[in-house]
Order: C-alpha cells, then sequence, then structure tokens
C-alpha cells in the first residue's frame, strides 16, 4: 500500500480577478522508504503542493491520504496532531526559533507532541551524530553557518521520528560544497532512520540521487524520472509530441 497518495488535487489562489491553479489535478503515490525529488521552474507550484500534501494548507478539492487517513477530512485539531505524529518539515529558511539554542530548536516538536514510543535520548544522540552537529548544540541560530542551521532544523523535523519527511529546497540557500554536504547529511540520516523522503528542488544533483523525480509545469504534475530511466511522458517529451503533431 502507498503511504501518500493524492487524488485530482487541485488548489487554487484568486488575486483581483485573476485565478492561478497553482495545483492542478495532481494524482501522485508515494511507496513507503522512497526518495521523491519534485523539480520545475519557479512558480509552476512546487511548494503549494509539498505544502498541502504536508497538511500546512489545504487544498480547494481532491483527497490527499496518508498511511490510510484522508489528512483533507480532519479537522484542524486532527491535522495538527496528525502532523505532529507522522510528518516532518524542512522549509528553505530553516525557520529556527532565534531566542533559542540549536538543542532547545531541536526538541521543540517533543514538547509540542510527546511521542511515548520514542527513547528521545538515544534517537537525539544518534541524529546528532549522524547530522555532526554535536559541538554546536548550545549555539543560538545567529551563531551557526547557513550549513548548520539546515542541519539542526533537519533533525528537528526528524526527532519525532516522522514516517515522512517533505523538504522545500532544503540547501536552496547554500552554497554548492555545503549543499552537498547537507544532502549527503540527509541521506545517511533517511539510511538510518528509513522515512519516505519528498524534496522540492531547483538542484539537479539531489534529483539525480533521487528513486523518482516528477517534474512540475503550471500546476500539474509529470513523472520525469524512474527507475527505468528518464521518462518519455515528461512535460518535454509531451511538448515536443505536441508541436510534431501541429
Ligand atoms: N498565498 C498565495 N497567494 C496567492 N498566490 C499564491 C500564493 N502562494 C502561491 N501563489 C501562486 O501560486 C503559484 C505557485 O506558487 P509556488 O510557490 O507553489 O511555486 P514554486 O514552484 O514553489 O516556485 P519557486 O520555485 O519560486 O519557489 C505562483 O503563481 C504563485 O504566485
Ligand atoms: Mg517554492
Amino acid at each position: 500500500m502507498s503511504i501518500l497518495e493524492t487524488i485530482n488535487l487541485i488548489k487554487q489562489f484568486k488575486q483581483y480577478d485573476t485565478v492561478v491553479t497553482a495545483v492542478n489535478r495532481v494524482n501522485l503515490q508515494v511507496e513507503p522508504g522512497e526518495f521523491i525529488a519534485i523539480i520545475g521552474s519557479s512558480g509552476s507550484g512546487k511548494s503549494t503542493l509539498l505544502r498541502i500534501m504536508a497538511g500546512l494548507d489545504r487544498a480547494d478539492s481532491g483527497s490527499i491520504t496518508i498511511l490510510g487517513e484522508d489528512l483533507t477530512k480532519m479537522k484542524p485539531d486532527a491535522l495538527n496532531a496528525f502532523r505532529g505524529q507522522h510528518l516532518g518539515f524542512v522549509f528553505q529558511n530553516h525557520n529556527l526559533i532565534p531566542g533559542l539554542t540549536a538543542l532547545e530548536n531541536i526538541l521543540v516538536p517533543t514538547i509540542m507532541c510527546n511521542k511515548i514510543s520514542i527513547r528521545y535520548e538515544e534517537h537525539m544522540k544518534k541524529l546528532i551524530k549522524a547530522l555532526d552537529i554535536g559541538d554546536r548544540l548550545h549555539h543560538l541560530p545567529s551563531e551557526l553557518s547557513g550549513g548548520q542551521q539546515q542541519r539542526v532544523a533537519i533533525a528537528r523535523a526528524l526527532i519525532n521520528r516522522p514516517q515522512i519527511l517533505f523538504a522545500d529546497e532544503p540547501t536552496g540557500n547554500l552554497d554548492g560544497a555545503t549543499a552537498g554536504e547537507v544532502l549527503d547529511l540527509l541521506l545517511s540520516v533517511k539510511e538510518l532512520i528509513g522515512q519516505t523522503l519528498i524534496v522540492v528542488t531547483h538542484d539537479l544533483t539531489i534529483a539525480d540521487r533521487a528513486d523518482k523525480v516528477y517534474q512540475m509545469h503550471n500546476g500539474e504534475l509529470y513523472l520525469y524520472k524512474d527507475q527505468s530511466g528518464y521518462r518519455k511522458n515528461s512535460y518535454e517529451e509531451n511538448l515536443k509530441r505536441m508541436s510534431g503533431q501541429k
């Protein structure tokens, strides 16, 4: 069974008299443990889709089923609780709380949603080691480098052992070498925890390492690459076919 499935997901934004269809009839199935990358040009709807799938925003229509539960049918409190239990999110700008140390930031989700099944101390030690942030734990975010801040944000997103980690351009604000390091750490933690990973990225080195790559265009989602290689029904191939038909 898929861990995540969307059916005909639609999200529109109305601004004055124009309507933008940011997510247009998206059907996506993600299997447990998969690493999915979503690429696409600016404004194509990637962040909107990710936020909706992660329960941070609501769709206009369609359904999102995660672990057998339809998020679109949940009341706000139930959705918040579900997110805390099962989902993690890493933002492009890390969104760490400036007045808290790295360690305190990492622990915030454990206070908001205490999962008694987790032995936090042990899990945290593993995360800190895997993400190589042991010597920065008592510093404020402003005292950390960009790569360190993002590693702390990843640890925070994973402290509750979510089954799915969503990340929106997690290396978008980092230079090439630091981005590579953060990605390596993210993937080694994925190995450790075995969670499903869904990453929005402009970075093709991330996409190269994903099990499947989807491309967004004008709110629509196309399969771009899977285990058998690059797909003919990707957006570009569709375009070529359409222009060849004219
Ligand atoms: N809160 C909002 N209100 C109005 N329009 C919005 C809102 N959020 C997104 N949009 C519009 O929806 C479309 C998709 O935006 P989205 O942020 O999902 O794109 P994106 O693919 O993540 O782009 P980028 O690569 O630049 O981050 C854009 O046209 C954007 O202007
Ligand atoms: Mg975006």
